[in-house]
């Protein structure tokens, strides 16, 4: 164990500059403009799980972004470890608010940026060279891993359920591990243990069959982008609940156990909205920060568009407005249920006036892991060697959608081994990942692997 720790602590700048390469291919998922990156960036991976030492490396085809799949088996008798991640990441837009360019690696105070950096390619390297340097040392890994990494978690997994179904043989593991949160805060290393699900909505609202004049027609038609407005404004009341009916209908309540241990966690509503810069905070009433992001549903608008957006003024009175809308679902509630909830609620009140079709783009359920599994023992155990803090138990209000999969059809628990901070801008511009979260990651995940062994025994 020594000699593996101080050669990853000789190695730091060799990892730096190899992550570099990996960061620097624009894979961006949902921007088909970037399909020969995000190809280019699977045949990296293939090839990285060769170098690494693992024995097989495969990349599967999908009517999507390639999977990747390398595995590495030494004896039936160690546990087996299920690695989920992903190489695709999110668009860089606006791309004039990056500090440096999103696909160069910058350093500025201890963080790495670049798009990607956090979520979640550096998050998978951590794996990559933990088993690089196990293997450097040793003739074996202390575990069986599996490595699943695939190219569409940014827009919703589409094509990896059926991959999932059918592999089930090849996927067979004791648990999966994920790293693709985030720790509670810099210096408090934390095991997430929830998730929330997504159904993400398109509305399309068509008044006039043209652009009009704004001046000639304007008054006597419904502006399309106020009569989308409306809509969208009507989708909360004054205690900002989500104002459709039977919107929390399925929802499970959160026991009052489970509030007082949030209430534990060190927060402070005065420095979140500092960081964030607003003067309020806004959300469902009587309910704190972390229960509204982690525990309750919520709506938001992520994009608006419509009429004239180019440089200076031009009258117009325009024919199509739209919006994409998303909502955030907690445990019970189906992402099914919700868009189909959604759309009756959209069409129902919807004015004559204006033509309006909801599209559902993609969704995925909630999940809570037990707290008791071996998996988790051991990566409490391994944060805590890591980064010498005993870690803490959060839920987190992202979503990957996976993970209920994985528990449905290979019957398996996920431990998430996050090593992101909340502020590091995933998806937004100047994303970064600290740079003594990524080395005590790398510390922790060799850790973790050593550590299964006590807590996972087989015959
Ligand atoms: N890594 C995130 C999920 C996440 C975010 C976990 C924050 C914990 C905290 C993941 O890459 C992600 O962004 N997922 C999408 C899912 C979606 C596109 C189906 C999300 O949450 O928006
Ligand atoms: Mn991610
Ligand atoms: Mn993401």
């Amino acid at each position: 164990m020594k000699n593996i720790l101080s050669f990853v602590e000789k190695s730091k700048q060799n990892y730096l500059d190899e992550l570099k390469t990996l960061l620097a291919i624009p894979s961006v998922s949902s921007q088909s403009k970037y399909n020969p990156d995000t190809r280019k960036c699977a045949e990296w991976v293939r090839d990285q799980f060769k170098k690494i030492g693992m024995t097989k490396s495969q990349i599967f085809e999908t009517p999507g972004h390639p999977i990747v799949y390398s595995e590495l088996i030494s004896d039936p008798k160690k546990p087996t470890i299920l690695f989920y991640g992903h190489y695709d990441v999110q668009p860089v837009d606006p791309i004039n608010l990056w500090t440096t360019p999103p696909f160069e690696s910058n350093i500025r105070d201890g963080n790495l940026f670049a798009r990607g950096s956090a979520d979640d390619k550096g998050q998978i390297f951590i794996h990559f060279k933990a088993i690089e340097a196990i293997l450097k040392h040793e003739r074996e890994l202390p575990i069986n891993i599996k490595m699943l990494i695939e190219g569409e978690e940014e827009v919703g997994s589409v094509n990896l359920e059926n991959f999932v179904k059918a592999n089930k043989k090849m996927l067979k593991a004791d648990l999966v591990l994920i790293s693709d949160s985030a720790m509670y805060a810099k210096g408090l290393p934390s095991i997430c243990y929830g998730l929330r699900g997504l159904a993400y909505m398109e509305i399309e609202v068509v008044g006039p069959n043209r652009d009009l004049h704004s001046g000639s027609f304007g008054g006597a038609v419904h502006n399309p982008i106020q009569a989308l407005s409306e809509i969208i404004a009507s989708l909360h009341d004054e205690k900002g609940r989500v104002n459709i009916p039977g919107f929390y209908n399925d929802v499970q309540k959160v026991t009052s156990k489970e509030r007082q241990a949030f209430k534990r966690l060190p927060f402070s509503d005065k420095k979140y909205m500092k960081d964030l810069g607003v003067g309020e905070l806004y959300g469902e009433v009587g309910y704190s920060t972390n229960e509204r992001t982690w525990v309750r549903p919520t709506l938001e608008c992520n994009g608006i568009w419509g009429g004239y957006i180019e440089q200076g003024a031009k009258t117009v009175l325009p024919s199509k407005a739209s919006a994409k809308i998303s909502m955030r679902l907690v445990p019970n509630q189906s992402s099914k249920k919700m868009e189909k909830l959604f759309t009756n609620h959209i069409k129902k009140i919807a004015p004559k006036s204006v033509k309006v079709t909801v599209k559902a783009l993609h969704g995925g359920e909630a999940v809570v892991t037990p707290l008791e599994s071996a998996g988790v023992k051991a990566a409490a155990s391994a944060l805590n060697k890591a980064f010498g803090k005993k870690p803490l138990f959060q839920r987190e209000g992202g979503s990957i959608p996976i993970v209920v999969q994985f528990k449905h059809l290979l019957g398996l628990d996920t431990v998430l081994l996050g090593f992101g901070l909340p502020d590091e801008n995933a998806h937004s511009p100047d994303e970064h990942l600290n740079l003594d979260n990524f080395f005590g990651g790398i510390r922790t995940a060799i850790y973790f692997y050593y550590e299964l062994k006590n807590y996972i025994k087989k015959t």
